[in-house]
């Protein structure tokens, strides 16, 4: 007879018909560093999620470091912002200072930092605007590959282009490979959404913006414009292509991971986060099962790599 509970009947079994699985190493953890504050701060929209203080990068990395993470994807969270966001294009700068410390402290933790100017302009748009308030795409990659320079120098290992310029993966790479970078990868953030699910996001690193970022971030309708963005970034040098935000765009993913030979990344973003943290916290949903629950959710859909700030969380219940 056909049938399928058979194969459900105990953990075992079910263990022997299981298609997908994950690890600690599928797992790249985001983080907020905030210059000139003495203590961490709790972001109030994501529960169990904070700024730390550039001063305790050291601490924060060997406790990841212990728990079995691997890869750190850091944010800077400035002080020192200008309406082109100089402050991540200069050696003395956040950007510089905080992936230096890292790898000083611990050169064995992949570095993965966010390529982008929202953090560090005072108009919270992702590069350089022109007179009538657009973002300029030509002076933008222009800025996006002295920031990925100076990101380089300071020790990064893989850069995350987010700021979705044209071009920015190509004006990038060439500037890797002409001061000597080759050996530095590019995770791009192939296909990005304008979605409401960054708003925690934004007060977490302290960028909000007047507007959207709809002339440049996707469409959220669209499916086809996104493997077209995905197929210009990976002809442009792209190592890894990332899909963001996570878990409403697994159709996204499952369909790039068919057109793609490329690792897929996706971004479960800092609404994800918010919604399950909430959520676990009013009784409504079990947490961690939840989390692993979505995490799979990924894999299968065909991602092998997941941003999630849940990582430092899981890493914990994996000891447990
Ligand atoms: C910056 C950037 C954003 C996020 C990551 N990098 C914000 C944005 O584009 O508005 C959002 C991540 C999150 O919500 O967790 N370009």
């Amino acid at each position: 007879m056909l049938g399928m509970r058979r194969l459900r009947t105990s953990e075992n079994m079910r263990k022997m018909v299981r298609e997908n699985s994950w690890s600690l190493s599928d797992l790249i953890y985001p983080f907020f560093v905030e210059e000139n504050i003495s203590e961490k701060v709790e972001i109030k929209s994501m529960p169990g999620i904070y700024r730390i203080s550039e001063r305790d990068i050291a601490d924060e990395i060997n406790e990841l470091f212990e728990l079995g993470i691997r890869y750190v994807m850091p944010f800077g969270v400035s002080h020192h912002k200008d309406s082109i966001g100089n402050d991540c294009m200069i050696e003395e700068g956040l950007l510089y200072r905080i992936i230096k410390k890292i790898k000083t402290i611990c050169p064995e933790m992949i570095v993965i930092p966010d390529v982008c100017f929202c953090e560090y302009t005072s108009h919270g748009h992702c590069g350089v605007l022109t007179k009538d308030g657009l973002v300029n795409n030509q002076a933008t990659i222009e800025n996006l590959a002295k920031q990925s320079i100076v990101a380089a120098r300071a020790g990064a290992d893989i850069l995350a282009p987010s700021a979705m310029m044209d071009f920015q993966i190509k004006e990038i790479r060439k500037a890797l490979d002409q001061e000597g970078f080759d050996h530095v990868a590019i995770l791009a953030h192939a296909i990005k959404y304008a979605s409401s699910f960054y708003g925690p996001f934004r007060s977490a690193a302290g960028c909000d913006l007047q507007g959207d970022r709809k002339t440049y971030q996707m469409d959220y309708a669209n499916s086809n414009e996104a493997m077209r963005e995905a197929k210009l970034d990976e002809m442009e040098g792209a190592d890894f292509l990332m899909v963001k935000p996570g878990t409403p765009y697994l159709d996204v993913v499952q369909r790039l991971k068919q057109q793609t030979l490329l690792p897929i990344a996706s971004y479960q973003v800092s609404g994800e986060y918010s919604a399950i943290k909430f959520a676990s916290k009013a009784g409504a949903l079990n947490e961690k099962d939840v989390v692993f629950e979505s995490i799979m959710g990924f894999k299968r859909a065909g991602a092998s790599l997941i941003v999630t700030y849940f990582a430092k969380q899981i890493a914990i219940w994996l000891k447990e």
